[in-house]
């Protein structure tokens, strides 16, 4: 399976800050925000991702991230010039994604939750042998008109699927991460632009749903799915990583730590992106997690 991060936008609910710098570098207590999806993938056992940003910040993301060698990763990076809908994320991304399977994390959403790695492992392998066309992840909350809102029966089957409704069916948010198989990119090409003149993921999800072939995944009240739309939820999602950090002593969506655990780089090149960092209490963990392995 492919992966694609879509960083885009303009990042206009959170003027003045984004002004200058796009939404998914602002920190998210003591990372950039694009590192909480990127962490997502890579928990996933993703490797090969597509970052699509606008072409303007492109540069700042390819100095943050560079090429993904360096973590294991194939890191390839596609610019979108104007805000044409999440969808169009598999427009761009048809050269990567060829004749696989896809998921797709918008690059400002953060996903926190004990054996969330094995769920989506069990996902993609559903999209994989051809059980499910695309899997969405459903949260509970308090305001689902500001979201995608999805009704599944009682298999998972997704039933139901409204953009910002004005009365939702179900307080079940969808979340930014989405999976899909190889059908996705004609999919994409085929939808009709929405007023707003975006290709809107939530017509390819309804694609899905027509063909029965879309599931819908709850993530339960015990996950953190958490928004960065607002201010105040910025600063509630660094919030919420600086405690469960501090409580805990381990870092939320660490990529070194993640490419270590996963076998994709041996403890001395993990050790070598601590001491590159090491000025810093992120790079002083990465040394001691690479430590911590040998
Ligand atoms: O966060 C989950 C929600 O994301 C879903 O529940 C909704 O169904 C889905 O439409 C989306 O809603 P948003 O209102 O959050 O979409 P927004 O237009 O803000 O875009 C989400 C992110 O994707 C944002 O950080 C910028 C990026 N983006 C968006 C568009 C439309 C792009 O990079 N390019 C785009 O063309």
């Amino acid at each position: 399976m492919r992966g694609i991060i879509l960083a885009g936008g303009a990042g206009t609910r959170l003027h003045p800050i984004t002004r200058a710098v796009s939404k998914q570098l602002l920190p998210v207590f003591d990372k950039p925000m694009i590192y909480y999806p990127l962490s997502v993938l890579m928990l996933a056992g993703i490797r090969e991702i597509l970052v699509i940003t606008t072409p303007e910040e492109q540069p700042m993301f390819r100095r943050l991230l560079g090429d993904g060698a360096e973590l294991g990763l194939e890191l390839s990076y596609a610019a979108q010039a104007e805000p044409g809908g999440i969808a169009e994320a598999f427009v761009l991304g048809a050269g990567h994604i060829g004749d696989e399977s896809c998921a797709l994390v918008l690059g400002d959403n953060i996903f926190h939750g004990q054996g969330f790695a094995e769920t989506l492992r069990a996902c993609i392998a559903g999209v994989e042998r051809g059980d499910d066309g695309a899997v969405l992840f459903g949260y509970p909350v308090r305001d689902p008109q500001r979201y995608g809102v999805g009704v599944a029966d009682a298999d998972g089957r997704l039933v139901d699927i409204e953009e910002k409704p004005t009365r939702p069916r179900s307080n079940r948010a969808i979340t930014g991460l989405y999976l899909y198989d190889s059908r996705v990119v004609d999919i994409a090409r085929g939808l009709t632009p929405s007023a707003r003149g975006e290709l809107e993921i939530t017509d390819v999800n309804r694609v899905y749903l027509d063909k029965g072939a879309a599931r819908l995944v709850d993530l339960g009240r015990g996950f953190a799915w958490l928004d960065t739309g607002t201010h105040d939820s910025l600063v509630e999602a660094s919030q919420y990583v600086q405690v469960l950090e501090h409580r805990q002593g381990v870092r939320i969506a660490c990529i070194e730590e993640i490419a270590l655990d996963r076998g994709w780089i041996d403890a001395d090149a993990c050790h070598a992106l601590g001491v590159a960092q090491g000025k810093s209490g992120y790079g002083e963990y990465v040394m001691a997690v690479a430590e911590a392995s040998r």
